[in-house]
């Protein structure tokens, strides 16, 4: 059975495309047959992060408009999963058609993962629709966690199964909302909890995953982990090797 999953955070910036975009690697090493899409249709920038070039020829907006089939728009990352990427110029689209359109890989796909706009507009309600899960990314500061607030309240309207929250750009300074805090302001377990680090940046400068840009990194571990509890399976102890590595990169 496909899950759809959209990343909703309310606040921008707080790592959705990152994090929608190593989910779709980690899940594809798993062996899982993933689609990934980009519902940010005012700031397309998924595509951005996997390093498809700007002028692919047909994009969700291209979907949505009617103009083509879906499979059209859909490109193979090199790393073993498909991509949808949204136009980066075209802004004049109605995204609530996205889940009739999705009809076309629904039970093809085992995850269909939807990186969402930020705030609680009509693209954020267009993603929840086509999704029957949802996913809170937040950071541990009281800003993002009120925006979280707003936009679970959105999913839960539409009686979305809101999975959990994942933390992301943890940095462990003194100032930061605890799980224990997040977990109580927001009545959501936290599912993923994921450091700040330099390497994500530089990933993204040259377009590669840090999952697979830098693989021993604590980014990537607990993308890793993420993607096993998402696909039900047990995530494997860290070897020695793997510690060792960890260290020295
Ligand atoms: N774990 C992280 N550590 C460091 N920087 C991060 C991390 N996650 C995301 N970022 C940075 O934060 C910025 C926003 O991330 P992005 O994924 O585009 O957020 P969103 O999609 O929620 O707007 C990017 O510049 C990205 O490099
Ligand atoms: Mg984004």
């Amino acid at each position: 059975m496909t899950q759809i999953i959209s990343f909703v955070s309310g606040k921008g910036g707080v790592g959705k495309t990152t994090l929608v975009s190593n989910l779709g690697a980690a899940l594809a090493q798993l062996g899982k047959q993933v689609l990934v899409i980009d519902g940010n249709l005012s700031g397309a920038n998924l595509g951005i992060h996997l390093g498809l070039s700007n002028f692919y020829p047909f994009s969700l907006n291209d979907v949505l408009k009617g103009n083509v089939s879906l499979t059209h728009a859909v490109y193979r990352h090199y790393l073993g999963f498909d991509v949808i990427p949204a136009s980066m110029v075209d802004i004049e689209v109605n995204p609530r058609r996205m889940k009739y359109v999705l009809s076309d890989v629904v039970g093809k796909k085992d995850f269909i993962l939807i990186d969402s706009a930020a705030g609680i507009d009509n693209e954020v309600r267009a993603a929840i629709e086509a999704s029957d899960k949802v996913i809170i990314v937040t950071n541990p500061e009281l800003p993002a966690i009120v925006d979280a607030l707003r936009v679970k309240a959105l999913a839960e309207k539409h009686k979305r199964d809101v999975l959990g929250v994942v933390v992301n750009k943890v940095r462990k300074e003194k100032f930061e909302l605890t799980d224990r805090e997040i977990e109580e302001m927001l009545g959501l377990h936290v599912i993923g909890k994921i450091p700040h680090h330099k390497k994500v940046r530089e990933s993204i400068a040259i377009k590669n995953p840090i999952f697979s840009y830098s693989p021993y990194s604590p980014v990537s571990a607990e993308v890793k982990k993420l993607s096993h509890l998402l696909a039900g399976e047990e995530a494997p102890r860290m070897g020695f090797w793997y510690k060792i590595n960890r260290i020295f990169r």
